[in-house]
């Protein structure tokens, strides 16, 4: 029998598998435990997901190339999320340069900063602020800045939020139907569809989403089955409400149509909780005011309600002489960046340089 050396760690097996349907998250995803499963982590990595509990930045190339981070530059991530793009700006602004990482999420924040503090990047390099980008000219103020040369936004949630079933922003695990990047403020998904009428819903889902059943599936989350509690709570109650719904309602449409109204009514409730739209005109309104002239801004965003305020806001810029020069068309990630990452399909990237004064 092989002995294990005096120092060897003692053998702790991962919890047991309780034989329940469905497993936990955490029972479900030996990724969230790299260090252990790296050949697992790897094959996840092969097979074009991304691991659970980790986020793959998105163009990284791209956004390096329009950006043109330089040593001794300020530049300010308005989404740090898992910090990958901010790591790699971080990299090129040394030495004198310094980065500015904002996001609204008070959970997965620490933890972004203290793995870029690990990486080695102190204080006099990198500030981590909790906030939401509509308040940028606030954040660069409390940092004794009025403007930076460098601005990104990779806007939408990160797979972190996206992947933890209790944030309740997708349906692969059941979990509460909650949506808020920010859990601290204002309502989540399931208060929000107790709450508004049957037109308000079929409007965000129009408007957020572009849902061709909008007016049914609005009216599908306000009539919910006799004996049905008052609101609906959790991730799978939605997903089966509107999955069955639309079904029934219109027999003939195909499987795939179905999956693609439910996963746009998560979209559509996701920004309304976050009030997403109104956080993005913010941001696009101060950005001149925020950039140093000749200063560059990129923005990365993943549907088209995003993309046309980003372009319309660019092009009105340049026409005023605001910027210099902007995106004349989108740029999309590469066929193997969209092989290896499903995630990077949808983004959208823009660009857009500060005119000099
Ligand atoms: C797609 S992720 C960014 C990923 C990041 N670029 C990386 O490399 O890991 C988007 C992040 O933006 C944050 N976010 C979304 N809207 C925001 C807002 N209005 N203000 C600040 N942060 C926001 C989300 O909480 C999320 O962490």
């Amino acid at each position: 029998m092989l002995k294990r050396p005096p120092d060897a760690q003692p053998h702790s097996r991962r919890p047991r598998y309780p034989g329940r349907n469905p497993r936990g998250f955490h029972d479900k995803y030996k990724e969230l435990n790299p260090e252990r499963y790296a050949s697992d982590v790897q094959k996840v990595l092969a097979s074009g997901k991304t691991p659970a509990g980790t986020h793959r930045p998105i163009m990284v190339e791209e956004v390096l190339r329009c950006l043109r981070p330089r040593a001794g530059d300020v530049a300010v991530d308005c989404t740090l999320g898992g910090g990958g793009h901010a790591r790699a700006i971080l990299d090129r602004v040394q030495p004198g340069g310094r980065l500015i990482g904002l996001d609204v999420d008070p959970l997965e924040l620490p933890r972004t900063e203290a793995h870029l503090r690990a990486a080695g990047f102190g204080p006099e390099t990198f500030a981590a602020h909790h906030g939401n980008f509509a308040g940028l000219p606030q954040v660069l103020a409390t940092e004794g800045l009025v403007t930076a040369d460098l601005i990104l936004a990779d806007l939408g949630v990160s797979s972190m939020q996206l992947d933890n079933p209790d944030r309740g922003f997708s349906y692969k695990e059941p979990g509460p139907l909650d949506m808020r990047m920010n859990p601290s403020r204002g309502e989540s998904a399931s208060q929000l569809i107790a709450r508004a009428s049957e037109e308000t819903l079929a409007n965000l889902l129009q408007e957020n989403a572009d849902e061709p059943h909008a007016r049914l599936i609005a009216s599908l989350l306000k009539q919910q089955p006799p004996g049905a509690p008052g609101a609906i709570a959790t991730t799978h109650a939605i997903e089966r409400l509107v999955r069955n719904g639309l079904t029934s309602a219109l027999p003939n449409l195909a499987k795939a149509d179905v999956k693609m109204s439910v996963r746009r009514t998560f979209q559509a409730l996701r920004i309304a909780v976050n009030d997403e739209f109104s956080a993005l005109d913010w941001l696009l309104r101060s950005l001149p005011q925020c950039l140093t002239p000749g200063g560059r801004v990129v923005m990365i965003t993943f549907h088209s309600g995003e993309d046309r305020r980003v372009k319309k806001a660019f092009q009105a810029g340049y026409r005023a002489g605001v910027y210099a020069a902007v995106a004349d068309e989108v740029i999309r990630s590469t066929k193997e960046e969209t092989f290896a990452n499903r995630r990077a399909a949808s983004a959208k990237l823009r660009w857009a340089v500060r005119a000099s004064d």
